[in-house]
């Protein structure tokens, strides 16, 4: 047989039944609420290990359908045959934009990878109609049963069922599975994401009386009033209906009085059971509305907020194969977070997710299994979706994504795809979903996108009114202020699909998104880009990116942007979310704690307050709220005892946490200050004059650099304008290196001198010579307890906002202990700072470090006042400032840091790095958002830096 579909995109399916809704059939009414379909007799899964061969292309394949084909290899179904590494199956390949293959829509390569499936199964049909249904399949299978061409179908993200009765015989038989790694619906799935291949997802058989039902679509209706439910359910067959409450309490379909209403804080479940033939099929129906009013999103009648995340299936071993665990996991941690809402970027996920959601309470964003990035790179973005030709394309990918995912509460909106231009299929499919399901929001970014007024001259504006929401990716807050929220023509809620790009060491700039999305009903929220950091763990363990497989094209290390890494692991960023997003906020004044429940529909009664009010960090008073029992959207005031004190460093911090877990839901910190900042009270000594300089204690003031040497260095401190490039640097590095900052070295222009009042000065430039970035003085204040330094610096306007200023020391790795007064214990900076407080923390220079996997500029500590670096048993050097000051302290230093690609490439010059900044520049989210804003950039011109040094 010539294999001619997937190469077509007129043939999307052959011999595939039409999309309906996800359900298994149960034989018991018990069997059907328990929902285990893997305990279902009319269920039979076919994962595990099938036979398995890989081939280049099609012309390497054998003769397959002879009876006499005998597979070389074996795979584990589900799963994908790139991650199987060292097997020779093609390499795991990382592309963002740039298709893998040339853009020729809808013909792929000659050279199309294949990989045969084949496996034994039994079946006894007994007069029933049996269908095998694949979840997830990438790209397109052609399906065989005993040797006999029995189907194809394609789009990888969505169910194909197909009726195999007639293919079956009593007893064994045979499956074979032949899958492309490309077909022409790869045009329509350039998703940045790793791109492997094979069944994904789980494959098994449904054994189904004659006459059973097809589709089912369950309707939950509620009263204006939300208080009278009723359930209209459509099914072709004929069918009875039982209804059960949360509680488990039988309860009729129609005029169900006060329904428990679902949210994504009190996610109510009632369970549907169809009875139909000798089938019972459950569904959990949750009661709730999703409504538009006043540019306003309303969950049941209430403006709430989207704090989403866009998640990709994807894992550092299975790829795309995801387990129920895994995916629960997922959700698990998302709720930690304070997380309520899922893009499904940008595909449907495993249908069993949506049940997951519906449970756990998220709203989610189901998007269609939709990107054609690539068009773009050619200029034609519109190609495929303005194309008649390729309308049922377009269409199938709507009905699959809507048809089978259609009875699921948490679905809030169906999205028309990403990132996939704006045309006459988009709005076919958008239209479709609006006629199919009023009962929901139709979302498309690029539409919203190609309204914004900017670029209004688009003719292809016409096409947004099939949008429900302005939804944008990346846009600057003030974007949104002007083009959206305060556009008088504007009808629509403003929602962001993605923002804050989670890449590396970020993201900066949540909390002033979060203080225009509270501001301003309008603005519904968003969805961080994105959960979890994409990567594939190589045989030594190693995580890996784009081109580390020597795959080609490639986008190096643009997959690993999420919030947590790939092992789920929590980055900085998800507990700056946190925080962020925080289901309350607090203010104190006079003795008076005053909490919010940020919460719509439920109390804070479920979770409890501790506060510590502390003095440098030492506790001074603490206490307990042993229950919040604040209404939703209310405030309660707790007078909070023995919080008078004032001081410099005296602050109030407040935690609430889960009554049922322990875990923290967020926390606020209030400064306690008396007004005034406490100055360092100094006796004045003199220096020493010695054969290298001067000293002061153990301190060396090194005549030759100017610079200071304490007993614990391995080298005369130097000054540093360098950082190693965060994934946020990535679009200003290069302007960097040629600035020279990374080579830059400091010339002194009048050396050392000793003035007549005691205080050693030498003036310097920093710099690559032609351009130095900086020219400064630097004063050296003998004292009995050290030695001040004093910097005061003017920065070159014409190379690029400096990424830190301060001074770098190279101490012995003996010392390696530190303890300090500061904003820990996470990294923070001046823009990135939501998850940590002001503290004392001990840490250690190993410790004291981000293992991104690529490695790059962490855990400084903003705002510190003081410093201790120590053995274990002295310390040895004190620093301590009047003015707050940035550190770092670890095993590498920036250079090495700037060396390594992947973390495992780190290498430890054998010394520990501290660095004492002035300050750093801020951290945003600019590897795919905007520039951090003004206001948190290092764009003084002239400033001064002082600390003073001690050594005991
Ligand atoms: C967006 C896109 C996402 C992802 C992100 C960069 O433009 O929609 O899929 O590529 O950029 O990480
Ligand atoms: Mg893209």
């Amino acid at each position: 047989m010539e294999l001619k579909y997937h190469r077509d995109h007129r043939s999307l399916h052959v011999n595939c039944l039409p999309p309906r809704a996800y359900y298994i059939p149960y034989e018991s009414a018990e069997k059907a609420i328990a929902g285990r379909r893997e305990d279902s007799a009319f269920f039979t899964s076919l994962c595990g290990e099938w036979g398995f061969e890989w081939f280049g292309c099609e012309k390497d394949l054998p003769e397959f359908t002879n009876g006499k084909y005998v597979p070389k290899d074996t795979l584990p179904v589900p799963s994908c045959w790139q991650v199987f590494l060292g097997r020779g199956y093609d390499v795991p390949n990382y592309t963002n934009i740039i298709y893998p293959f040339p853009v020729d829509p809808p013909n792929v390569p000659e050279k199309d990878p294949c990989g045969l499936y084949t496996r034994k199964f039994t079946c006894s049909p007994k007069g029933k109609r049996v269908y095998i249904v694949f979840e997830g399949v990438d790209s397109c299978f052609y399906l065989y049963i005993n040797d006999r061409f029995a189907a194809y179908s394609q789009v990888s993200h969505c169910t194909s069922e197909i009726d195999i009765t007639d293919f079956v015989a009593e007893g064994e038989n045979d499956i074979k599975v032949l899958v492309f790694k490309w077909c022409d619906g790869s045009y329509l799935e350039d998703q940045d994401k790793y791109r492997l291949s094979g069944i994904f997802r789980e494959v098994y058989l449904l054994c189904r009386d004659e006459g059973h039902a097809g589709d089912i679509y369950v309707k939950p209706e509620l009263s204006r009033d939300l208080r009278t439910a009723n359930v209209r359910i459509e099914c072709g067959a004929p069918y009875t209906a039982a209804l059960y409450a949360p509680d488990g309490a039988g309860i009729p379909l129609e005029n169900i009085k006060d329904p428990l209403l679902w949210t994504d804080e009190t996610p109510d479940l009632y369970k549907l059971v169809i009875h139909c033939g000798g089938e019972y099929i459950p569904f959990d129906i949750g009661f709730r509305t999703v409504s538009i009013e006043s540019r306003r999103v309303l969950i049941n009648g209430r403006p709430v907020k989207a704090k989403g995340v866009n998640r990709h299936d994807s894992h550092p071993v299975k790829g795309y194969a995801v387990s129920m665990d895994d995916m629960e996991n997922d959700l698990k941690i998302m709720k930690a977070h304070n997380i309520n809402m899922i893009r499904t970027s940008h595909y449907p996920n495993d249908p069993r997710f949506l049940e997951l959601c519906d449970r756990y309470g998220f709203y989610v964003c189901d998007e269609a299994d939709l990107e054609t990035h690539g068009m773009q790179q050619i200029n034609d973005w519109d190609m495929l979706t303005d194309s008649p030709d390729w309308e049922e394309s377009y269409m199938d990918r709507a009905r699959r994504l809507l048809e089978r995912d259609k009875n699921h509460p948490s679905v809030i909106m169906w999205s028309v795809g990403n990132e996939s231009g704006v045309g006459r299929n988009h709005e076919k499919m958008a239209n479709y979903f609006a006629s199919r399901d009023s009962s929901r929001l139709v979302h498309s970014e690029d539409a919203s996108r190609r309204r914004a007024k900017f670029i209004h001259n688009d003719p292809k504006q016409a096409y947004c009114p099939y949008v429900s929401l302005d939804s944008r990716m990346y846009p600057p807050v003030s974007e949104i202020k002007h083009l959206y929220l305060e556009d008088e023509e504007s009808t629509k809620p403003f929602f962001l699909c993605e923002y804050s790009h989670a890449m590396g060491n970020g993201p900066g700039d949540l909390w002033d998104y979060w203080q225009l999305i509270y501001s301003d009903e309008r603005f519904f929220g968003g969805c961080v880009w994105e959960f979890c950091d994409h990567s594939v763990l190589d045989e030594n363990g190693r995580y890996t990116y784009g081109g580390d497989f020597g795959d080609a094209p490639n986008d190096a290390e643009f997959c690993v942007d999420g919030l947590v890494y790939p092992d789920r692991t929590p980055h900085a960023g998800l507990l700056e979310y946190r925080n962020v997003i925080k289901p309350f906020c607090a203010e104190f004044k006079d003795g008076v704690l005053r909490i919010k429940n940020r919460r719509y529909f439920t109390s804070l009664a479920d979770t409890y307050a501790v506060w510590e009010l502390a003095d440098s960090g030492r506790k001074m008073a603490s206490g307990i709220i042993p229950t919040l029992d604040i209404p939703p959207q209310g405030s309660a005031e707790y007078a909070l005892e023995g919080t008078e004190v004032r001081g410099d460093k005296v602050y109030l911090t407040v935690t609430v946490k889960s009554k049922q877990d322990e875990h923290e839901l967020g926390f606020e910190q209030f400064y306690l200050s008396s007004g005034e900042r406490a100055k360092l009270e100094l006796t004045p000594s003199s220096f020493k004059k010695t054969e290298n300089g001067y000293v002061r204690g153990d301190i060396l003031i090194d005549a030759s650099t100017a610079m200071p040497v304490l007993p614990e260095s391995v080298s005369p401190a130097r000054f540093t304008v360098w950082r190693a490039p965060t994934d946020n640097d990535r679009n200003v590095k290069a302007g960097w290196f040629k600035a020279g900052f990374f080579d830059a070295q400091t010339r002194i222009v009048k050396p050392l001198k000793l003035k007549a009042d005691g205080t050693l000065t030498a003036e310097f430039r920093h710099g690559i010579s032609r351009k130095p970035a900086v020219w400064g003085k630097v004063t050296y204040a003998p004292y009995m307890e050290g030695v001040k330094v004093t910097i005061s610096a003017r920065r070159n306007k014409r190379l690029p906002v400096l990424p830190r200023f301060g001074m770098e020391f190279e101490l012995q790795s003996r010392f390696e202990n530190a303890v300090y007064f500061g904003m820990g214990p996470y990294e923070s900076y001046a823009d990135k700072r939501r998850a940590s407080r002001m503290g004392l923390y001990d840490t250690t220079a190993r410790k004291n470090f981000e293992h991104y996997i690529r490695p790059q500029e962490n855990m400084a500590h903003a705002d510190t006042e003081y410093l201790e670096i120590g053995d274990g048993e002295n310390v040895a050097v004190f620093m301590q400032t009047e003015k707050p000051f940035s550190f770092n302290f670890n095993e590498y230093g920036s250079r090495a840091m700037t060396a390594a690609k992947h973390d495992h490439e780190l290498v430890r010059p054998g010394f520990n790095v501290l660095n004492i900044d002035y300050r750093q520049d801020a951290i945003g989210s600019n590897s795919c958002g905007p520039m951090a804003e003004g206001k948190y950039r290092f764009f003084e011109e002239e400033f001064t830096f002082e600390f003073l040094m001690t050594h005991l």
